[in-house]
């Protein structure tokens, strides 16, 4: 079934252009983004007042990206939740709260249980999920499925991306509804959105090899910190996630910007440091100030691994390695970003002899809480 791949993840990996074209087919017509599952539910964006991200582990990251793509787009607050945190407090949510659960398998019982007290509470419920007919979209009051195809591998890689694209088009679809979005805005998204699949098959055509070679260079490492800020934050703490999850390797995220607040006193000679530098195109100010970031680790002595878009050269004096990726969107760019990092946790794990694809301690569903 791994159809000559080594593992499952890499196979996964590689299908990350179509999880994202899958995803996208069929929900845009006319430059405008229409998602047909959500016909007749206008009434579930309109008339609230803040939305609620809920989910767990790597889909909750998805949330964050997807928090950006829903307050630009249908300007409402949003929160994203961890799932198993949400119920044990005493949330203000009620009939203008629109709670959405992400889950790839629809079963995660965390997940599912903060969408049960949501209803209780009188919530409106939108599930986004990668198993047709899972229990959480069964429990929802609406669903848009990510199309990625079946996720064998314990740690998410192509659902992920999926629904990273999931939560950008539902972000379009509720911009559109509540007329918050101009057909402008929407049309150049929906440009960039098809424009993906492509760039993440350029990602995996020219740095699969680097990245992996990174990797084998860096078996022996016992921690790597991960930094990014805005959309590239919760990159920075997928990017951790993976390489703890698959090759046991002790690793963080940060916000850049905490750095100083903290976590800068870990950094000394050799400690490796992935950055993920936003584009300048989109903001000069946060591009620089990740710049600086990296100025100060870099002064300390850290080995900094650079994620830049093509062409910046801004970074080049003080990194020890640049990884490019295609120019994209803001929001856009956490889709192509996420890709090397996955790479290189399943680089390394490999590297130190692991099972890829079967992490000790580790399901591929949690169905206890
Ligand atoms: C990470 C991973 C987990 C899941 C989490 C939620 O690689 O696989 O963090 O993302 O357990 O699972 P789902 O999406 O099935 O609810």
């Amino acid at each position: 079934e791994k159809g000559g791949w080594p593992s499952f993840m890499a196979k996964e990996v590689a299908e990350e252009p179509d999880a994202v074209a899958n995803t996208i087919r069929g929900r845009v017509q006319d430059g405008a983004v229409v998602i047909p599952e959500l016909d007749g539910s206008d009434e579930l964006f309109r008339g609230i007042d803040r939305i609620i991200i809920t989910a767990c582990g790597t889909a909750s990251y998805a949330g964050m990206v997807g928090k950006y793509a829903l307050e630009q787009w249908a300007r409402v607050p949003v929160d994203v939740e961890l799932a198993h945190e949400f119920r044990y407090r005493d949330p203000v949510i009620g009939e203008n709260t629109l709670v959405v659960s992400i889950s790839q398998s629809g079963e995660t019982m965390d997940t599912l249980m903060a969408v049960k007290y949501a209803r209780e509470r009188g919530a409106r419920t939108l599930s986004i999920c990668n198993t047709q007919g899972a229990t959480i979209p069964r429990e929802s009051d609406a669903v848009v499925y990510t199309h990625a195809g079946p996720e064998v591998a314990v740690a998410s890689t192509k659902a992920f991306v999926a629904q990273i694209t999931a939560l950008l088009l539902l972000g379009l679809h509720a911009g559109r509804v509540r007329g918050t979005v101009s057909a402008a805005d929407a049309a150049a998204a929906v440009a960039d959105l098809e424009a993906l699949p492509a760039k993440i098959a350029k990602v995996l055509a020219d740095e699969q090899a680097h990245v992996t070679q990174l990797a084998g260079w860096m078996a022996d490492t016992r921690s790597v910190l991960f930094l990014g800020r805005h959309v590239g934050y919760p990159i920075a703490l997928e990017g951790a996630l993976k390489l703890k999850e698959i090759s046991y390797i002790h690793a963080e995220g940060f916000a850049a910007g905490e750095l100083k607040h903290g976590p800068i006193a870990l950094i000394e000679p050799g400690q490796p440091v992935f950055v993920l530098l936003p584009s300048p195109r989109h903001s000069a100010l946060l591009h620089a100030k990740v710049v600086s970031n990296i100025q100060e680790i870099r002064a300390r002595g850290a080995r900094v691994i650079v994620i830049a878009e093509e062409g910046d050269a801004a970074v080049l004096p003080f990194a020890d390695e640049v990884i490019r990726i295609p120019l994209a969107g803001a929001l856009f760019e956490p889709i192509l970003a996420v890709v090397p990092l996955q790479i290189f946790a399943m680089a390394l794990a490999t590297a130190k002899g692991l099972d890829v694809d079967q992490p000790r301690n580790l399901a591929k569903s949690v169905t206890v809480e």
